[in-house]
């Protein structure tokens, strides 16, 4: 891999941003570049270098494709506008679905949400924008374990043989390359970003479809989508570095009213991690651990089973698809 990292203690943010913005500039000239903005701090950041480095020449996109958390889109949406950003909403639900149906190989859903996004969506944003650039917040985390072949990052093309201007007819810039996670936080700080958004605990790229053990179908992903938000507001403030619910495909019998309920299962897990690279589960208190499984048990409907992950990374992966 020939991309070097810039360490979080080598980093520079004034004179990083200074440097990004020139190159963003000379790249583009009087061109125009596109980003889509899905509110994670990675794609957040390389908004706020885009709109300052190119003004109106930048437009931003969020892409609204299904699998987002609840509120999502237009929460993040108006944060920018507060922040004197524009955010363009693009409903593209159906083309995200219609491209998961039947899958149930994580692999296979993986490519399904990147040719959507790159293939279908963003190729229909350059052609009505006469963009020549996309940007997008690919961080070294991503790209290392793209290569390692442990998954295949929603984002990464060039690293699997992807050429995107031959393949989709325009070109990638990717601003936060060389940097992990903590890195782009701190840029994300001194550009502005509220709190919210800088300090957020991650959230993939295929969304909830990353939580979801099997085909991802609407009311799937209605079940994990109220699960999540359970699990964020339970353990928001917590000080973990990534907490998530996952949907099981397996069913097992449990009861509800005194009757034989054949219901679902839902994962939690709870990650103590730097970067993303390893982890292990967060010690919980059995108190936090008995609510979640009290509330997510009678608020979801249809879920009979909750277990808590404590497994470490590796074996296990952050995301379970
Ligand atoms: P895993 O599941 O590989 O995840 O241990 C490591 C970190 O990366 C996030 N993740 C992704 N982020 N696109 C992304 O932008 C993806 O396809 C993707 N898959 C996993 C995950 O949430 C964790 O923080």
């Amino acid at each position: 891999m020939d991309i070097k990292e810039i360490s979080l203690e080598d980093l520079n943010t004034d004179k990083f941003i200074a440097e990004i913005i020139e190159q963003i500039s000379s790249s583009v000239g009087s061109g125009v570049a596109i980003n889509a903005l899905s509110g994670g701090v990675d794609s957040s950041v390389v908004t706020l270098l885009g709109h300052r480095a190119l003004g109106n020449q930048f437009r931003s996109f969020f892409i609204e494709n299904g699998l987002m958390r609840e509120g999502e889109p237009e929460h993040i949406v108006s944060i920018f506008r507060d922040l004197g950003v524009s955010v363009e909403l693009v409903d593209a639900r159906k083309n995200f679905l219609d491209a998961l149906k039947g899958l149930t190989d994580p692999e296979e859903k993986r490519e399904a949400i990147t040719g959507s996004f790159y293939k279908d969506i963003f190729s229909e944003l350059v052609k009505k924008t006469g963009a020549t650039y996309l940007f997008q917040g690919t961080n070294f985390t991503d790209i290392e374990e793209t290569v390692a072949g442990i998954k295949r990052q929603h984002n990464i093309l060039e690293q699997i043989g992807i050429d995107p201007e031959k393949m989709y007819g325009y070109k990638v810039m990717e601003p936060l390359i060389r940097l992990r996670k903590p890195a782009i936080r701190e840029l994300g700080k001194v550009l502005g970003l509220p709190e919210e958004l800088y300090s957020r605990p991650p959230f993939p790229g295929p969304a909830l479809a990353a939580r979801i053990i099997g085909e991802v179908t609407e009311e799937r992903l209605d079940t994990v989508r109220a699960a999540t938000r359970i699990v964020e507001e339970e353990l928001a403030g917590c000080g973990a570095f990534q907490y998530l619910a996952i949907l099981h495909e397996d069913r097992v019998v449990g009861m509800r009213d005194g009757r034989r309920d054949f219901g679902q299962q839902v994962e939690v897990r709870c990650w103590d991690s730097m970067d993303a690279k390893t982890g292990t589960p967060t010690r919980l208190s059995f108190d936090v651990l008995e609510r979640l499984g009290q509330r997510i048990s009678s608020e979801v409907p249809g879920v009979v089973s909750v277990t808590y992950n404590i497994t470490a990374k590796p074996p296990s992966t952050i995301e379970a698809v």
